[in-house]
């Protein structure tokens, strides 16, 4: 096969105990921007085309395989003796595997798709037997540094363990992203020693062996360092996560997005917004949420795995799993739960809790109400502190409002019950049984009014203080 047509397989190292984490976690399980390192790791090397993707896994490696799931393959390396030892776990996997694979590391999280591309191009134009990535750093301690001779030609990389004081001062470093011709790989992982400060088998050690054969390794240079930038303490991480907040304002502000405070908006790698949308200070948008266009969302909100629809806006609120449709006003204070559906010109006001419930279009809960499980018709007014009363300690039951109703301030309304199209529900009722359309239902003690009763009573006792 051509090597150009040879398709890429991937091996994430992601076996290391990350010690100077202090975490119980493993390493690539610590998220950046919401995102687990390694699923980053893995989510751009499937953009760049890497098919055949495999996991190292070891510390923790029970946790790992769950929360990533089953679209990666695993392969186990029980011992943690070294990236070169951990790389070796994938022989079996790349057996029968023609053409190119890339090494990349599981504690990179700011590796795009780019990169990886850039660096399988680079691979294929100079059919070098290895292509590593390197950066120009300002501090490089920590990295492997990159040796090259005078004329500037790779020879291999040092551990900072590893290396005398000259080569520490080499501010090229390893940016554990390595692009391998397979055969190669296989053939000299087996034969790495482990004879250096750390005792570990070190990947890095295939490049000088490849140098040494007579062979060729292509170490590219890349522009933007941030991005190949490892992760091995949390300082490290909160570093990656700010550094990776700002790509994801700065792609969407380029899109059409205002925000209005860069320095507190958080916005995962997933999120979907629509041009014109404002993002105004203190919010956070997560998971697979998606705003629409024109869309204001905060201050002080957070959006999780929602969908929000054109002109909508939720201020000061907290939105979780909801679907909330065009021109709707959320908040300040509400609280959108799982499957709350509000449909287009729905009014949800403050301190309005709505769970598993759906608001028809132009229904409006202005204030103080908990609307769970259940069905609010088109044009229906909810108000003030209602309740659906909707678990009995046993179940669940709904509550279905039908349209154009009139609920007043502070009804209970104790599920299952249905209450018919047009209908009026008096306020302070605890309404039990089903109202026909049109009805008006009064679930509370008729009032009674005794005339100068108080008058009578204030004076009866200040005649009994004086006494
Ligand atoms: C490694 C490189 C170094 C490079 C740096 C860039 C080696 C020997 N060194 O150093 O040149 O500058 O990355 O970030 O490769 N892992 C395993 N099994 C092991 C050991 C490690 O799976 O037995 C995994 C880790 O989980 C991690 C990755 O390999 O995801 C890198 O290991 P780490 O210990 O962080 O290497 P560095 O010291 O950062
Ligand atoms: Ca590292």
């Amino acid at each position: 096969m051509p090597q150009n047509e040879a398709s890429i397989a991937g091996i994430i190292l992601a076996a290391g105990k990350g010690t100077r984490m202090k975490s119980d976690l493993p390493k690539g399980l610590h998220r950046v921007c919401g995102v687990p390192m390694v699923e980053l790791v893995a989510r751009a090397l499937s953009g760049a085309g890497v098919e055949n993707l495999t996991i190292v896994i070891g510390h923790g490696g029970e946790v790992m395989q769950h929360t990533l799931g089953e679209k990666y393959n695993y392969v186990w390396q029980r011992e943690q003796l070294g990236t070169g030892h951990a790389a070796l776990m994938a022989r079996d996997v790349l057996a029968s595997h023609e053409g190119p694979v890339i090494v990349a590391a599981g504690d990179t999280p700011l590796l795009d798709s780019e990169t990886f591309k850039a660096l399988i191009a680079t691979h294929r134009e100079t059919g070098a037997q290895a292509t590593l990535a390197t950066a120009i750093v300002a501090d490089p301690q920590g990295y492997g540094r990159i040796v090259r001779d005078r004329a500037g030609v790779f020879q291999k990389i040092v551990e900072q363990k590893d290396a005398t004081p000259d080569e520490r001062a080499i501010r090229e470093v390893n940016a554990a992203l390595y692009c391998f011709d397979n055969a190669t790989l296989q053939r000299i992982l087996p034969t790495l020693s482990n004879a250096n400060a750390q005792g570990e088998y070190y990947l890095t050690d295939v490049l000088e062996r490849i140098v040494a054969e007579g062979g060729k390794v292509e170490a590219k240079v890349f522009e933007d360092a941030g991005i190949l930038v490892g992760v091995n303490d949390r300082w490290q991480l909160a570093l990656a996560d700010r550094d990776l907040r700002e790509r994801i304002l700065k792609r969407h502000a380029l899109a059409g997005v205002t925000l209005r405070d860069i320095a507190s908006i958080y916005i995962e790698p997933d999120v979907e917004i629509g041009p014109d949308c404002v993002i105004e200070p203190n919010t956070i948008l997560a998971g697979k949420t998606k705003l629409g266009t024109a869309v204001t969302v905060g201050p002080n909100s957070k959006v999780v795995d929602s969908t929000i629809g054109d002109g909508t806006a939720i201020v000061m609120s907290l939105v979780d799993r909801a679907v909330v449709g065009a021109g709707v006003w959320v908040g300040p204070y509400a609280h959108l739960r799982p499957n709350a559906v509000l449909e287009d010109s729905v009014r949800i006001g403050n301190f309005v809790e709505v769970k598993n419930a759906t608001l028809k279009e132009g229904a409006k809960a202005n204030h103080l109400s908990y609307l769970g499980d259940g069905e609010v018709g088109a044009g229906s007014n909810i108000g003030a502190g209602t309740i659906f009363c909707n678990y009995n300690g046993f179940q669940k039951s709904r509550t279905v409002i039908g349209q154009d109703v009139f609920v007043g301030s502070n009804s209970t309304i104790v599920a299952p019950v249905h209450i018919g199209d047009r209908a009026m529900l008096a306020a302070g009722s605890v309404i039990t049984f089903d109202v026909p359309e049109d009805a008006a239902a009064f679930g509370r003690a008729r009032q009674e009014t005794k005339p100068d009763w108080a008058a009578n009573w204030r004076s009866k006792m200040a005649a009994r203080r004086k006494a």
